[in-house]
C-alpha cells in the first residue's frame, strides 16, 4: 500500500508512454510502465530507477482481454490505489489503407482504451483526484483538419485520423458521465514528436512531446476536463 500518487502509463516502455513515465516519476509518483512485451516494461522501469524513480512494468497489451482482467487486482493489491492512467499506447499503420488497416488501428486506438479504462474506472473514481489522458493527435482534430488541411496531406491516413477522432468523442463523452466526480478525462496532442512513430524529420524531443500528457496528468481540482490540449493551448474538435 503506498499514500504515492500511483499512475499508469500504456505504452510505456519506449517513445512518449516512456518520457511521459520519467515526467510524471519526476513529480514523486509512482509509475507503472504498461508493456504489451513485459521484458521491455522491465528494461525501461529498470531505466528509471536507475534514475532514482519509483518504476515498476506491468504486462499489458491493450489488446488482451486477459492483461486488462488483470489490472484491477494487480493495483489493489500492490498499491491500493491508482490515481493517474495515460492511455499513450497507440499505432499509426501507413502501409497500408484498408479495411484491416481500420481494424487494427481501432483495436488500439480506441477499443483498447475504452477496455483499459473501462477496467480501472472503479479505482479512478475512488481516488480524491483521478486523472484520464487520452493521446491524441491533431490528425484527429476534423475542425484543423477541414479548415488546413493543406497542412496534414503528406500524413493523411483515414484509419488514423478516424480513430483518434473516436478517441476524442470519448473523452468528451467519458468526461461528461463523469461531471460532478473528482475524475478529469482529457485529450492531448503531444505534437510531431520524434519517436518511432514520429519518424526522424519530426521537429520536437520527446521531453518536450511529453508534457502536454504530464500537465493534463497533473492537472489541479479547478482544472478543465472533456478538452482538447497542445502545450496548454485548447484545440478545437
Ligand atoms: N510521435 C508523434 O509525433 C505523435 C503525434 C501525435 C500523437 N502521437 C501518439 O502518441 C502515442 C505514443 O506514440 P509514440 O510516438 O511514442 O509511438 P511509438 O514510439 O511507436 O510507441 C508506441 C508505444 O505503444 C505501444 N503499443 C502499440 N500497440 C500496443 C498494444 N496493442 N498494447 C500495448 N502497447 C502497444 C508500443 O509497444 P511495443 O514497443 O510493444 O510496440 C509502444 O510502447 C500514440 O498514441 C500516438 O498515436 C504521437
Amino acid at each position: 500500500m503506498t499514500t504515492k500518487t500511483v499512475a499508469l502509463v500504456t505504452g510505456g516502455n519506449r517513445g512518449l508512454g516512456l518520457e511521459i513515465a520519467r515526467q510524471l516519476g519526476q513529480q514523486g509518483m509512482v509509475v507503472v510502465l504498461g508493456a504489451r512485451e513485459l521484458p521491455k516494461g522491465e528494461v525501461a522501469a529498470e531505466a528509471l530507477r536507475a534514475e532514482g524513480l519509483d518504476a515498476r512494468a506491468v504486462k499489458l497489451d491493450v489488446a488482451s482481454e486477459r492483461d486488462i482482467a488483470a489490472l484491477p487486482a494487480f493495483f489493489r493489491t500492490t498499491f491500493g490505489r491508482l490515481d493517474v492512467l495515460v492511455n499513450n499506447a497507440g499505432v499509426a499503420l501507413w502501409e497500408a489503407d484498408d479495411l484491416d488497416t481500420f481494424r487494427r488501428t481501432f483495436e488500439a486506438n480506441v477499443f483498447g482504451v475504452v477496455a483499459v479504462t473501462y477496467a480501472l474506472l472503479p479505482l479512478l473514481k475512488d481516488s480524491p483526484a483521478g486523472r484520464i489522458v487520452n493521446q491524441s493527435s491533431i490528425l484527429g482534430s476534423l475542425t484543423t483538419l477541414e479548415q488546413t488541411p493543406e497542412m496534414f496531406s503528406t500524413f493523411l491516413q483515414p484509419a488514423y485520423t478516424a480513430s483518434k477522432a473516436a478517441l476524442n468523442g470519448f473523452t468528451v463523452a467519458l468526461a461528461q458521465k463523469l461531471a460532478g466526480t473528482p475524475v478529469k478525462v482529457n485529450s492531448a496532442h503531444p505534437g510531431w514528436v520524434r519517436t518511432d512513430l514520429g519518424g526522424s524529420k519530426a521537429p520536437m524531443t520527446v521531453e518536450a512531446g511529453a508534457r502536454t500528457a504530464v500537465m493534463l496528468a497533473t492537472l489541479p481540482a479547478e482544472g478543465p476536463t472533456g478538452q482538447f490540449f497542445h502545450q496548454g493551448e485548447r484545440l478545437p474538435w
